[in-house]
């Protein structure tokens, strides 16, 4: 995830039980990109002890061969193209998710990727840009390409983050794809990701804002795939992993400015606090220094009480993840 997913959010992580495997932020590719050198680093210093692949964004043929031959002489174990991104600026520019749009350039642009590629070549998508009903035809295209994985964030990309998701686009898409699919969107804890492979026997499961709110999700998940007692964090593991993102992020900053730094951590924290007792969620949105983020993190987490383990019901930030549960 853009902004998020970086090297020391991925040291962070892999130390409350990693996921098999990372994926970075995405690399921007133009005709005069270059591989950002930050995004580089959660390839070339991962210290997880768990691959990570390496995400591509953009739409011209030539600069994402290019980008991939690029990727595949790095330590990675695939390379993943992105089409689902669904901010205006990158749609605007037909990548990511508008690209959705345009099948017939989808289908010129996995051709060249996949005669390109060595190695394992996956797909992130949407279930369509404007309608479930793009979905087959998009599917056709995927697998004419022989991709080694699909990725389905199951929602269309005009539905943004704003209604629950689309287990039937994701279950027909296991049902007619060789390659292995992974449901995306809206796993929130243990029943959502059992519900959602449940409902469509996807090969597994990729979680984004949920493993920002807990990152006990991917052990809690093993636990019951393994039957075994699951972590359950407390508030003052919550005030740990807060404390350690901040530091970690604070080390690797290319440039430590303290207020700059809480307005970083805030953006991160807006997933963690969603829906946490008490006023914490407000008073973080009003930190500026690192003084006031510190005493808020202590006041509101200092405490061992077990942490919920879903958000709010009527979440606007997991908007819909109950409907998984009760499909
Ligand atoms: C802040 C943020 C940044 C994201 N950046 C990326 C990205 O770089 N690449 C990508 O494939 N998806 C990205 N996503 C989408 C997530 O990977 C995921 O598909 C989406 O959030 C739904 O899954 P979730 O409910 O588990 O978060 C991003 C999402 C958020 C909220």
């Amino acid at each position: 995830m853009q902004d998020v997913t970086d090297l020391p959010f991925m040291r962070v992580i892999a130390r409350r039980g990693a996921p098999d495997w990372f994926v970075t932020e995405y690399f921007r590719v133009h005709p005069d990109s270059c591989l950002n050198p930050y995004i580089l680093r959660s390839i070339l210093e991962n210290e997880t002890g768990k691959p990570v692949f390496a995400q591509m964004i953009g739409c011209d043929v030539p600069s994402l061969v290019r980008t991939a031959k690029q990727l595949a002489d790095l330590p990675v174990a695939g390379i993943d193209l992105n089409l689902g991104c669904p901010a205006p600026i990158v749609c605007r520019k037909n990548a990511g998710g508008g690209l959705l749009r345009e099948p017939a350039a989808v289908d010129r642009l996995l051709g060249s990727l996949r005669e390109a590629i060595p190695g394992r070549f996956t797909v992130k998508t949407r279930v369509g840009y404007a309608d479930t009903a793009e979905f087959p035809g998009l599917l056709e295209i995927f697998r004419r390409h022989r991709i080694d994985g699909l990725t389905i964030h199951g929602r269309t990309v005009n539905e943004r983050y704003q209604t629950p998701v689309h287990p039937d686009c994701v279950k027909l898409a296991v049902g007619s794809m060789a390659c292995p699919v992974i449901a995306n969107g809206n796993i929130v804890d243990t029943s959502t990701g059992l519900a959602f492979l449940e409902q469509t026997r996807a090969a597994g499961l990729m979680i984004g804002r949920g493993a920002i709110r807990n990152p006990w999700i991917f052990a809690q998940l093993q636990a019951a795939f393994d039957s075994t007692p699951p972590p359950e964090p407390s508030h003052r593991d919550l005030l740990e992993y807060v404390m350690e993102l901040y530091h970690e992020l604070a080390r690797e900053a290319r440039k430590f400015l303290p207020n700059s730094h809480v307005q970083r951590m805030k953006k991160t924290l807006a997933y963690i606090s969603h829906g946490l007792e008490g006023s914490f969620e407000h008073d973080m949105r009003r930190a500026i220094t690192p003084d006031d983020f510190f005493r808020i993190c202590q006041t509101h987490l200092d405490h061992t009480a077990p942490l919920p383990a879903m958000p709010p019901a009527d979440s606007k930030l997991f908007c819909g993840f109950g409907a998984l549960i009760v499909p």
